[in-house]
């Protein structure tokens, strides 16, 4: 199948398409094997902090490269840039999707942005994704401290200034590891799913339950985002397998052993994202 959009990956199948945090080779071949094996579609994700950082471009290379030779549907996604520049770096890169966070700024300006963003995206046929409201909590070493839940008398006026393909929510939900029960505000949810004509995107992935996912997925969330699990997936898996034989310094065994065991983490969670949240409903 290959590098898809975000528009065409999110219409495959009627649940909600699993999106992963990429940091390397082997959590984007962890992530990308795991849609294969499956035979469901995926979103491979890098956050803009981890692009811009030195070397990361070669990162997002890897990943095209990686989705174009894929039997499963790919999409290239680039996570919450702040900027235009970001966001051109990834076109560039060959990327199939942006995400232009706007969340911090006015309604108005947060408009603006994400427009300057779409007129490039569009003349190349890459999708976008906006957020209105903000998530607390810290991503890839980036901290929101004032979160915001989205409001739903915003959701047309940004939706009918604004031409994308999907909308990231605050409803209760954070980044990073949740401080207690998550809470998540299904009544906003709903709110502003019944205004909203584009699917709508659930963040901080990490820590909700399976019985959230599958309301949420229920309600119109297309796309679930999951960056905190997939690094403690990782980092258990190279700590335990070191622990093996620490002299070895198993640079061939500890990588392959951190992938496959994000690729079983985020095969759980497709197929979960796909169909099995059905049986809760
Ligand atoms: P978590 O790290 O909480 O899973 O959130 C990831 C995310 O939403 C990336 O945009």
């Amino acid at each position: 199948m290959g590098l898809v959009t975000l528009e065409e990956v999110m219409k495959i199948h009627d649940g909600a398409v699993g999106a992963f945090s990429t940091y390397d080779l082997y959590s984007a071949q962890g992530i990308i094997n795991a849609a294969e094996e499956k035979g469901l579609p995926v979103i491979a994700m890098i956050g803009s902090p981890v692009l811009n950082k030195l070397g990361n471009e070669e990162l997002g290379e890897i990943m095209v490269n990686l989705a174009k030779k894929s039997s499963a549907p790919v999409c290239v996604f680039l996570d919450h840039s702040k900027d235009l520049a970001t966001c051109i770096k990834a076109i560039r890169l060959g990327f199939s999707a942006v995400m232009i966070d706007g969340s911090h700024l006015s309604l108005e300006e947060n408009i603006e942005v994400t427009n300057k963003v779409t007129e490039v995206a569009r003349g190349v046929g890459v999708s976008v994704e906006a957020e209105l409201g903000a998530l607390a909590g810290i991503e890839d070493g980036e901290e929101v401290k004032n979160a915001k839940m989205t409001d739903p008398t915003h959701v047309d006026k940004f939706l009918s200034s604004t031409d994308v393909d999907a909308l990231a929510v605050s409803i209760g939900n954070a980044h990073g590891l949740y401080k207690g029960e998550p809470k998540l505000d299904f009544e906003r949810l709903q709110k502003i799913a019944d205004i909203a004509n584009v699917p709508l995107v659930l963040h901080g992935g990490t820590g909700l339950t399976v019985e959230q996912f599958a309301k949420g997925v229920s309600m119109g969330i297309k796309k679930i985002n999951i960056g905190t699990e997939v690094k403690k997936t990782y980092i258990d898996a190279f700590i335990e397998t070191s622990k093996v034989n620490p002299a070895a310094h198993d640079m061939v065994g500890i990588p392959l052993a951190c992938k496959d065991a994000v690729k079983e983490m985020v095969k759980d969670k497709l197929e979960f994202f796909a169909r099995g949240y059905k049986e809760l409903l």
